[in-house]
């Protein structure tokens, strides 16, 4: 059932605060500030030689962003490959690490064979998996749920924004445990966890702007994206979801990578979605801005209120979130994204929730 909307995918965009809200809930303590995870972990985070993630598509994106977390929380090193490469390439482990597969099915044959191969080499598996009957929830050791409920749209939304929160919540039990995270600090990133659903709340108000933007967009042939730290991910993602809605072509590149070659392809007629929260990083990012400014690249901007008022550039569109703690940006900002997409592909009257050539669950390699 849509509801009131038009597609499925709307429908589930616009689920996110409460299954985000209902999925922080079951990793939080809200009324103490404190990680409280659902299931009792077999191993010490202190003792943890290294994490290991493997996913694909969407999930893999939620695993990327998963890893600038667990580096800046818990300071240990995580090793993020898609799952198709993970499985091929035996690669060597230390027993006893971490392995954390992402997946909304929970059948996606290519991390399930991932996941075996990290149970062989004496891996503990930890399954971040949103339909908890699944195969890949069955096999491993631990299975850390997504509380999104049951995903219909081919495109992932809701289950990402579930994906992040998970993993979010672990990693600052992982900072926690291996002692560089003290209690005002938990307390500090649970309440901004605390905070997501409000903020993507307001996301969603910005719809109505978002399906102007996207007219434009649809008539580009070609559209880029651009962000740095955890906004790489979601620049990403947002690439991801334009091509598969939209049958536009995109990429999503790293910021800085820019001048390392896609800089060629910018022009006016270029569209290039800038994701830039005003973070310790975001100067860098603005840099990147202006030398695709100087080319005439069309600049869509996704930044905060500060972020638009230092942007000292003409954007053709600025898509202003409020200012939120840097901890939650991923989660929020996945919102325009997802809106940019799914009004793009609107726009040019495609399957929103059965695209061309796309299955919801990819079981076969
Ligand atoms: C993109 C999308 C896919 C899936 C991928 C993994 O919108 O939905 O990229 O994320 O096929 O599927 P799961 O999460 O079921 O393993």
């Amino acid at each position: 059932d849509k509801g009131n909307h038009r597609h499925f995918m709307l429908k589930e965009i616009y689920e996110q605060p409460e299954v985000v809200a209902r999925t922080t809930a079951h990793y939080l303590d809200m009324a103490n500030g404190k990680v409280r995870l659902p299931a009792d972990l077999p191993f010490d985070w202190a003792k943890l030689p290294r994490i290991s993630i493997a996913a694909c598509g969407t999930a893999y994106l939620a695993g990327l962003t998963a890893k600038y977390w667990f580096e800046r929380f818990a300071r240990i090193q995580v090793d993020i490959d898609i799952a198709s490469e993970f499985r091929y390439r035996e690669t060597p482990m230390v027993p006893g690490g971490l392995m954390i597969v992402v997946s909304q099915s929970g059948e996606t044959a290519d991390t399930l064979a991932s996941l075996r191969y990290a149970k062989e080499n004496g891996q503990h598996v930890l399954a971040v998996v949103n339909v908890p009957t699944s195969t890949i929830a069955r096999e491993s050791h631990i299975v850390m749920p997504t509380l999104g409920g049951p995903e219909i749209g081919v495109a992932s939304t809701k289950a990402f924004t579930c994906q992040l929160a998970v993993l979010a919540s672990l990693a600052i039990a992982a900072g926690k445990g291996r002692g560089f995270i003290d209690e005002a600090d938990e307390d500090r990133l649970v309440r901004a966890m605390m905070e997501a659903p409000r903020y993507i709340n307001e996301a969603l108000k910005l719809e109505g702007h978002i399906a102007q933007i996207a007219k434009s967009l649809s008539k580009a042939p070609n559209v880029l994206y651009l962000g740095r730290g955890t906004s790489y991910p979601i620049a990403l993602e947002g690439a991801l979801k334009l091509k598969e809605l939209s049958y536009i072509h995109a990429e999503g590149y790293a910021a800085g990578e820019l001048k390392h070659g896609p800089i060629a392809l910018v022009d006016e007629a270029m569209p290039v979605v800038v994701i830039a929260p005003y973070d310790r990083i975001y100067e860098k990012t603005v840099s990147n801005m202006q030398e695709v400014a100087a080319r005439g690249g069309q600049i869509i901007l996704v930044t905060d209120e500060k972020g638009a008022e230092h942007a000292g550039i003409d954007s053709i569109a600025t898509i202003v979130l409020p200012d939120l703690p840097s901890t939650i940006t991923p989660l929020v900002y996945a919102v325009p994204v997802q809106l940019i997409a799914y009004h793009t592909a609107v726009e040019m009257g495609t399957d929103v929730d059965q695209p061309r050539n796309l299955a919801k669950s990819v079981t076969v390699e």
